[in-house]
């Protein structure tokens, strides 16, 4: 009795932690809430190439550079894929050469037929194919497929596109793990998010004001309150949930403030410029003071280093509302612009 008790109790515990965590991992999450995010299940996404090209260019031709480079979208379709032999896994080979641009991020975007021998969910993997018998392993990935309709699928591919040359073409190959006849894609096509030599070189901000780190050159100034970089990415963070849903940005520039705040520096408001005067006379007031403890009652802090200007994010999101459509959001004070004493 006294064993069961035991044994039960673990298992309530086990629940509850699971449970907790399965909450915690989907949408109720805090800081998703907070965010305003409302976003589809995986199954559901279904973005055609056209709509992924549409949207993106939009969304890239009005992206922020005041940080990094914006770069340029590249796709690559294979039209009339031949219908290949069902025992062998699909071979595509892109006609795509890389000479002077560097690739971010590439997928290799599927639209596979619909499947009725197979289960909704599959796991596959790609290869680069290399040889006549070399290839090497790229990304594995899950695929929700429909038995009725055809559905649009995505991988990442960015490491075979980054290292290609200019002579080589790219091969690949899609293995599914548990099917028993290949999946036959309708259409293949790579995209790129790629920058171009020219475009690479950091452009000249605008946004970075006299609060910005990397104008201070001498020692004891860059100890000033001013903007540091951060970059931001949700696969660091652990965040699965943006991770897989966000399409762009993966990582941004945040930034946040840090600094020294010095009577009458780069002040924020008249309140904080009087606060570094008193707190001035205070420290006067402390050394010619005998008694150090009352005057520690009446302490008056430096002002501090904190964002006097935060700038929005646009975010590349896949609707909820309808699957097959991406959105742009934007995410109110997500960036630290400009620092300031306060
Ligand atoms: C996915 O989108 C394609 C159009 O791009 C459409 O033909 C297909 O029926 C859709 N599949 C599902 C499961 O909605
Ligand atoms: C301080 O107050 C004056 C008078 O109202 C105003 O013009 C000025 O902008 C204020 N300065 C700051 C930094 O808020």
């Amino acid at each position: 009795m006294g064993y069961y008790f035991v044994v039960n109790k673990t298992a309530w515990t086990l629940f509850v932690i699971v449970y907790i965590s399965v909450i915690v991992a989907d949408s109720e999450d805090p800081l998703i809430n907070s965010l305003g995010l409302d976003l589809p299940d995986l199954p559901k996404i279904n973005i055609s190439l056209d709509e992924y090209e549409r949207v993106v260019t939009a969304y890239l031709s009005e992206k922020d550079d005041s940080y990094e480079p914006v770069p340029e979208l590249r796709v690559y379709r294979l039209n009339n894929l031949p219908r290949q032999d069902a025992s062998h896994s699909p071979k595509m080979i892109f006609p795509i050469k890389m000479s002077s641009e560097t690739v971010e991020s590439a997928l290799l975007r599927l639209l596979l037929p619909p499947q009725n021998d197979f289960p909704d969910i599959i796991e596959v993997e790609v290869y680069q194919i290399l040889g006549v018998r070399r290839r090497r392993l790229l990304n594995e990935a899950t695929f929700y497929l429909s038995k009725r309709f055809s559905k649009w699928c995505e991988i990442d591919i960015t490491d075979a596109l980054s290292t290609l040359s200019a002579k080589n073409h790219l091969g690949l190959e899609l293995v599914c793990k548990e099917c028993t006849n290949n999946l036959n894609p309708e259409v293949a096509a790579v995209t790129a998010f790629v920058h171009t030599v020219e475009k690479r070189k950091k452009r000249s901000t605008g946004i970075v004001g006299r609060t910005d780190c990397s104008l201070r050159p001498t020692k004891t100034k860059k100890r000033r309150c001013c903007r540091h970089e951060m970059t931001v990415s949700f696969t660091k963070l652990g965040h699965k949930f943006l991770e897989s849903r966000v399409v762009d940005p993966k990582t941004y520039e945040a930034g946040y403030c840090r600094g020294l705040c010095p009577p009458n520096f780069n002040f924020a408001t008249n309140h904080s410029r009087i606060q570094g005067i008193m707190h001035q006379l205070w420290k006067q007031e402390s050394v010619n003071a005998k008694n150090v403890n009352d005057h520690n009652a009446h302490q008056i802090p430096k002002s501090c280093c904190a964002p006097s200007k935060l700038g929005d994010l646009q975010i590349l999101v896949v609707s909820k509302i309808d699957p097959s459509k991406l959105e742009v959001l934007t995410w109110k004070n997500m960036r630290v612009l400009e620092c300031a004493c306060f």
